[in-house]
C-alpha cells in the first residue's frame, strides 16, 4: 500500500485531536506520518503534550519541535494514535512488527481513547496471519522459548518460533533491552485465553496483542478512508 493511504489515514486522525490534549504518539510508517503532520500543526500554534512510544518517534517528535513528557510525570493521556500490523472484526490487534510494542501497550494502556490508522491490507477476519511477536527477558531464553512453544502448541500455531534478528543476522534488542520471538499461528481462534497463557510464563514481558483497547480505525483504501467505530 502507498504511503499515501497511510498518509490520508494519519491525517484522519488528526481531526480527532484538538488543543490541550496530551497523546501518545505511535511507532512505525503510518505513525510516523501522523508525527509528521500533527509537527505541522504545532508549528502552526496547536498545543499538545505528547508520549512517544519508542526511541524513534521520541527523535521524529523531538526534531519537529513537538513538545513531549512522560508517563511518570502525566497522569492519564487523552489519545493514543497508532498503527497495527493486524486489525480484525472486533478492532482487537496484533501490535510489535516494529518491535515497539511494550512502550505501545503501556501507552495505549494510559490513554482515554486509541486510535489506529492503517492501510486495508491489515484488516483480518481472524488474527494471526502476522507472526505474533512476544517480547522477552534476556535471561533464560531457551526456557522461556520451550514454555512459548508449549503454549503456541495448544493454541493451534501452524509454524515455529522465530527470535527475531536484524538485517545484519545479530538478535533484534528493543528500546527495553528484551529480545522478540515471533510466533506463526496461522490463525487465533482464542485471542484472550491466549494472551493469559502467554502473560503467565515469566520471562514473557509482552506480547503484540492489544485486545479492546483500539476504539476507532481509520483504515484507508483506494476508495478512501473507511472509519471503524
Ligand atoms: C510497531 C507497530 C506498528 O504500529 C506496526 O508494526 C505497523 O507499522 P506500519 O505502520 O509501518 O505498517 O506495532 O511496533
Amino acid at each position: 500500500m502507498s504511503e499515501e493511504m497511510k498518509r490520508e489515514a494519519a491525517a484522519m486522525a488528526l481531526s480527532d485531536v484538538r488543543s490541550g490534549m496530551r497523546l501518545g504518539l505511535g511507532t512505525g510508517s503510518t505513525a510516523r506520518h501522523f508525527v509528521d503532520l500533527l509537527g505541522e500543526r504545532v508549528r502552526d500554534g496547536l498545543d499538545v503534550l505528547c508520549v512517544p512510544t519508542s526511541e524513534a518517534t521520541d527523535r521524529q517528535a523531538r526534531d519537529l519541535g513537538i513538545p513531549l513528557s512522560d508517563l511518570d510525570t502525566l497522569d492519564r493521556l487523552d489519545l493514543t494514535v497508532d498503527g497495527a500490523d493486524e486489525i480484525d472484526a472486533r478492532m482487537n490487534l496484533i501490535k510489535g512488527g516494529g518491535g515497539a510494542l511494550l512502550r505501545e501497550k503501556i501507552v495505549a494502556a494510559a490513554s482515554d481513547r486509541m486510535i489506529v490508522i492503517a492501510d486495508a491490507s491489515k484488516l483480518v477476519d481472524t488474527l494471526g496471519r502476522f507472526p505474533l511477536p512476544v517480547e522477552v527477558n534476556r535471561f533464560g531464553l531457551g526456557a522461556t522459548e520451550r514454555a512459548v512453544q508449549v503454549v503456541l502448541s495448544v493454541h493451534g500455531a501452524e509454524g515455529q518460533l522465530k527470535l527475531r534478528r536484524t538485517a545484519a543476522g545479530e538478535p533484534f534488542v528493543t528500546d527495553g533491552g528484551h529480545l522478540i520471538l515471533d510466533a506463526f499461528f496461522g490463525r487465533i481462534s482464542q485471542p484472550e485465553a491466549l494472551s493469559t497463557a502467554l502473560l503467565d510464563i515469566p520471562g514473557v514481558v509482552q506480547h503484540g496483542l492489544f485486545l479492546n483497547m483500539c476504539n476507532k480505525a481509520y483504515v484507508a483504501g483506494p476508495d478512501g478512508v473507511r472509519t471503524l467505530v
